[in-house]
């Protein structure tokens, strides 16, 4: 069994973008109150006191859109500079990167992933929801500036949506003949607010690989990454492929990671809740660091049963939490 060491965290369920496959125009989301945000000093104390001390050492920040947390880059600095943290990365949609790259990266932040569905900008914003604004050339320069500024290894992430952007496979892998970018094509999980799924369904990985290999080659990499993706690479290219394959293939038996939700709560599989604890609700009562410190070593030590028994239960749409809520 993997040893659990990667939280990701949840800053803000709040979005700037509006994707059909989160939380597309129209959903209807109660968002947390301000009140009910963990604050940055809560956040750092329960990965000092709570999360360290049971072995985590790498952590991921997420959203809804993470950038639009108040005071982020000071988080990240706090975070990063624990002498624990291996490893702090960010999952952003990138509209506000072009500027926040270079303060972000100063501040520590190691490694960074941008959804990137499409590289057609009318297509991009029809996916992402964007009310007449054109967002994929902001997009776009949140990428750019994120590679100038040093992040590697610099990931892209699709969720590949049947007729939309499924034809584009090809030229969303050709980036990464010349560029050290990874892009990953992600499986539309049936989660959140959307009824796309009922609509489109998702494709498989292995279909996507098939085009590719035809198209450019395609050859296992010899590096393993570090979450669920499996990853390829065409031949000679100086980035990866990889591929995130929830739907048509299990990967819980290497699930190294749980998820913490900015009103925090920690859940123990991005499909299951069951034995979720409310971290905010004990610290904000002054429950003792240790007893705190117990409970979440509980919820570790249930996790297999969960990723292996539980994971799939209700997904059809029963959860209590969207993908925006729990961070993706
Ligand atoms: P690194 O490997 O650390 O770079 O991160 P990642 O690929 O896990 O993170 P990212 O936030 O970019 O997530 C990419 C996709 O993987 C999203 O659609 C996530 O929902 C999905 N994903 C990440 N972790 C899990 C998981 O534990 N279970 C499932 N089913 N999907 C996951
Ligand atoms: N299925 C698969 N991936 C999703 N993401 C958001 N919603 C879904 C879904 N229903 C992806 C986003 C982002 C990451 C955090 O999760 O595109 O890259
Ligand atoms: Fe926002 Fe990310 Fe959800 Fe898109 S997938 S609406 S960018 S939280």
């Amino acid at each position: 069994m993997n040893q659990v060491d990667y939280l990701r965290i949840s800053l803000i369920d709040r979005c700037n973008f509006r994707c059909q496959y989160c939380m597309p125009e129209g959903s209807e989301l109660e968002y947390i109150l301000k009140q009910d945000l963990l604050t940055n000093e809560e956040l750092v104390s329960l990965l000092q006191e709570v999360f360290i001390p049971v072995g985590f050492t790498r952590f991921r920040l997420t959203g809804g859109e993470p950038l639009l947390r108040p005071g982020v880059t000071q988080l990240v600095r706090a975070i990063a500079s624990l002498p624990q943290t291996q490893d702090l990365s960010m999952t952003t949609n990138g509209f506000l990167l072009a500027n926040l790259a270079e303060p972000l990266y100063q501040a520590g932040l190691h490694r960074i992933n941008i959804s990137l569905d499409s590289l057609n900008a009318a297509t991009f914003d029809d996916i992402v929801g964007s009310r007449g604004r054109s967002l994929w050339s902001q997009v776009w320069a949140g990428i750019q500036a994120a590679f100038r500024v040093g992040f590697d290894p610099l990931k892209l992430n699709v969720v590949v949506i049947p007729g939309v952007n499924e034809q584009e496979i090809l030229d969303l892998a050709a980036l990464t003949i010349a560029r050290r970018w990874h892009v990953r094509f992600i499986e539309f999980m049936p989660i959140g607010n959307s009824n796309l799924f009922g609509d489109r369904g998702w494709v498989p990985s292995a279909e996507l690989r098939e085009q590719i290999s035809e198209k450019f080659g395609l050859v296992a990499a010899t590096v393993r990454g570090n979450g669920p993706a499996d990853i390829f690479q065409i031949p000679g290219a100086q980035g990866t492929l990889g591929f995130i394959s929830q739907m048509s293939e299990c990967f819980c038996d290497r699930c190294n990671r749980v998820r913490l939700s900015a009103d925090g709560w920690l859940r123990p599989c991005l499909l299951n809740e069951t034995g979720q604890i409310d971290l905010k609700t004990l610290l904000r009562n002054g429950v003792e660091v240790g007893e705190i410190r117990k409970q979440v070593q509980q919820l570790l030590e249930m996790k297999p049963e969960i990723n292996f028994k539980l994971r799939d239960s209700g997904t059809t749409g029963s959860y209590r939490r969207t993908m925006s809520q729990i961070g993706g």
